[in-house]
């Protein structure tokens, strides 16, 4: 497997990563994928942290996908998508584009990465929960769901809500 930065030719394949890993892979165009479609064409796309994971055979197998949030006027990676097609899950895919891209935001020198997700697995990265760092998210729902993973580059004077880009809860 070959974690790569994700370039223009690979957008049918990941089209259909993201179709296939959404909550709902029947529909031909899942929330998931209209998302990213959107994300693609603004200005909070960010081409070092979107990644794929390319198998054996050179197909894509995965994808990782940050977009800039932010804490006040602080810009915060948000790891927006995250998938692994059906069949190559549980071979570490996911494992090794979640650290690819703790590894590349920190080379940024970002302060951290937001996730939004279940913490069973994203602890396991080092994710805890936000308000642990005085960070909230924009729904008090979220509560423990809501992560950060501290990098190099942390700054515990940066507290406060964090905000998602559009088109983040506008789709
Ligand atoms: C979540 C996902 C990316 C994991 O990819 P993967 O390649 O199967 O992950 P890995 O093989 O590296 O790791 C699998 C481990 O994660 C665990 N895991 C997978 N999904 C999990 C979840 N939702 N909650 C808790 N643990 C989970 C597995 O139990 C396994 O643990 P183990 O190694 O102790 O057995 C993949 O299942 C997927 O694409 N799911 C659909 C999309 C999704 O849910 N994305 C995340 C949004 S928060």
């Amino acid at each position: 497997m070959l974690i790569r930065r994700e370039i223009p030719a690979d957008l049918a394949a990941v089209r259909a990563v993201t179709i296939a890993s959404s909550y709902k892979p029947h529909e031909e165009e899942p929330v998931e994928v209209i998302l990213r479609d959107s994300l693609h064409k603004g200005e909070n796309w960010i081409p070092a942290l979107s990644l794929v994971a390319e198998g054996e055979d050179g197909a894509i197998i995965g994808h990782a996908l940050c977009t800039w949030g932010r804490i006040g006027a602080v810009r915060v990676p948000n790891l927006s998508l995250l998938g692994v097609r059906c069949d190559h899950r549980r071979r570490g895919v996911g494992t090794a584009l979640v650290h690819a891209t703790l590894a590349a935001a920190d080379a940024l020198d970002t302060l951290m990465v937001v996730v939004l997700g279940d913490p069973d697995f994203y602890g396991r990265f080092g994710f805890q929960p936000s308000t642990d760092f005085g960070i909230v998210g924009e729904e008090p729902a979220w509560e423990h769901m809501f992560q950060i993973r501290p990098l190099h580059a942390y700054d515990p004077s940066v507290q406060g809500e964090f905000t998602y880009p559009e088109p983040f809860g506008s789709i």
